[in-house]
């Protein structure tokens, strides 16, 4: 497996254009569910220099903290509590600008200052993981980063809820 550097050069469109590609070969590495999802989010990580970006897991009745890159996190979540348990409770994305103006926002790290949370769904359409990505800049992420992401989960969905079936 060889890491591609994926330029600063580039917009975002064009960024997540080779994302896809870069995730596509990393999920057909034959190794654990682990490797793999770790790698997808090292590759999510680093080609946009984000401050945290990982998963949690819904598992026994809260989120609990998955893959992820960045900082000590929190390891779980309670359903309607932060920005990740609103977006499980909600059943959909949620972007927030200013990490402040968001009433119960969780303060992992005093970096973060704007995030995205997207929903992970199962076949039945059951939230089974968040996607919690965070920013060291005010207003990060916009309608691009919200379809990109949510087409990238759906590609990792199968994988994720095998791997939540086994922890
Ligand atoms: N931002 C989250 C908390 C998790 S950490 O930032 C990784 C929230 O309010 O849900």
């Amino acid at each position: 497996m060889h890491s591609t550097i994926i330029s600063d050069q580039l917009n975002k469109k064009e960024k997540y254009d080779l994302l896809v590609q870069q995730i596509e070969i990393i999920l057909q590495d034959d190794t654990n569910d682990i490797a793999l999802l770790s790698n997808c989010i090292s590759a999510l990580h680093f080609t946009f220099h984000f401050h945290w970006t990982g998963f949690y897991f819904v598992k026994r009745n809260k989120l609990e903290l998955g893959t992820f890159q960045g900082p000590v996190a929190c390891t779980s979540i309670s359903f309607g509590k932060g920005v990740c348990g609103t977006a499980w409770k909600e059943n959909k994305t949620i972007i927030v600008d200013d990490v402040d103006q968001f009433e119960g926002h969780i303060v992992c790290s005093s970096l973060s200052k704007s995030e995205i949370v997207v929903p992970v769904h199962n076949v039945q359409q059951q939230v089974i993981a968040v996607l919690d990505i965070d920013s060291e800049h005010y207003a990060s992420f916009d309608v691009t980063d919200q379809l990109y992401l949510e087409q990238m989960l759906i590609k990792l969905s199968l994988l994720i809820e095998k791997l939540i079936s086994n922890i």
